[in-house]
């Protein structure tokens, strides 16, 4: 298996980030070519491989927008998508011209629906544009992706085919769309397990999964195909995309470093930069984040529970796989409420620079606590001033 410079590198995992093109594609999450622009060098700080910055044929000011982040990027690769068209092709090698790094990403679809029904198209014709496309592509640079849309509906044997021919010609990326969030993640991995075991040429390239979110399996269903061989997933930031959305990049890094134990890759994302990101991309998009979005979500590192606190304050690991300041959070968060307890109450206080002079004062204190936690659904820093100052204990020196 090689790498994008073709050394080889079975441990790298590719992140190729997609929230500028696909994530882009969510109702309502349409962005000016300056904010692609803010949002491609957020990407790169974070160290993703490759930004996908737009479809360049699909309008002028895509087109615009790709050309603009080409020009400023260094140190990612900037993809531009084009559909298995000459006039496609030329358009997105146009708009790279700028790049340090380049690369064309060409599909067409391959399931029997989209193929009848869309493209009205024979499967024969079908391999012959996308050899064409790849072919073409490789006229603008050695980097060229190949995605046979809707691979997750598709017949195993075509996908053997045509996957062969587009490495004859060219491709060195083979991506397997599950376009419409249809696979499960068994399944899905043992798809790529076969495509990478049964197409004679497979080592000549690298293979990447791209998965919806419509069954709520986007995610899982990466993860399961990087077990069973894929080396790049198409993400995005915060899950944006089409519909549902694509697999949230934060969570498959995540995932993948934090259960290093059963991945045998790694990817090279600076994960510090990540909720930098988020809070950009859902800022720029007017999208908000859920509380308990896993790792960018308000709550993600968020302890009530007065078992959880009280566990996390004697060792972190009790309650917490990860470290909140790992994904640029300034530092975990108790949330003192109704369902916690006497140790957090205490900690908290103490925290805030006041001491209790006995056990029955802190009884006190905390009895009061728990009376307003429950007509009210957080208490803040304020509150609790307020009651220890009403209660007349004393601050410290
Ligand atoms: O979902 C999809 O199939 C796509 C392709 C263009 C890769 O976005
Ligand atoms: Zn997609």
């Amino acid at each position: 298996m090689f790498s994008l410079n073709g050394v080889f590198m079975k441990d790298k995992l590719i992140i190729f980030d997609t929230t500028l093109r696909d994530g882009e594609q969510s109702p309502g999450a349409s962005m000016t070519r300056d904010e692609k622009v803010r949002i491609a060098r957020a990407l790169e700080r974070l160290r993703v491989d490759i930004i996908e910055a737009g479809f360049p044929a699909a309008s002028p000011g895509d087109f615009e927008s790709v050309q603009a982040v080409a020009n400023v990027i260094k140190d990612s690769t900037v993809c531009g998508l084009a559909r298995a068209l000459d006039k496609d092709i030329d358009r997105a090698g146009e708009a790279l011209k700028g790049a340090k790094q380049s690369r064309i990403h060409t599909f067409i679809a391959t399931s029997p629906i989209h193929m009848q029904m869309k493209l009205q198209m024979t499967p024969e014709q079908v391999i012959e544009h996308a050899v064409r496309a790849v072919k073409r592509a490789r006229q603008y640079t050695d980097d060229v992706e190949f995605s046979p849309e809707d691979a997750g509906r598709s017949d195993e044997d075509f996908l053997c085919r045509i996957l062969e021919a587009v490495i004859n010609a060219g491709a060195r990326t083979l991506n397997i769309p599950d376009t419409v969030g249809y696979s499960v993640p068994q399944q899905f991995g043992a798809t790529i397990a076969n495509l990478i075991q049964r197409i004679p040429n497979a080592d000549k390239a690298i293979f990447s999964v791209h998965c919806h979110n419509d069954l709520g399996l986007a995610v899982a269903n990466s993860l399961a195909a990087v077990m069973n061989g894929a080396r790049q997933v198409e993400c995005t930031i915060n899950g944006l995309g089409e519909r549902a959305g694509n697999a949230s990049l934060e969570e498959i890094v995540m995932a993948v470093r934090t259960r290093h134990d059963v991945f045998d890759c790694q990817t090279r994302i600076d994960t510090r930069e990540i909720l930098t990101c988020s809070k950009l991309v859902s800022s720029i998009t007017g999208f908000p984040v859920q509380p308990n979005k896993a790792i960018v979500g308000a709550n993600a590192f968020a302890h009530e529970a007065g078992i959880h606190q009280d566990g996390v304050l004697k060792s972190r690991e009790t309650y917490e796989i990860m470290r909140a300041e790992d994904v640029g959070w300034s530092a975990n968060r108790m949330v003192l409420g109704k369902h916690s307890g006497r140790n957090a109450f205490k900690s908290r206080v103490i925290e805030l620079g006041f001491e209790f002079a006995s056990e029955a004062e802190l009884n006190d204190a905390f009895s009061r606590f728990k009376q307003l936690a429950d007509k009210k659904h957080e208490i803040f820093d304020e509150d609790l001033q307020m009651l220890i100052l009403e209660a007349g204990f004393e601050a410290e020196d």
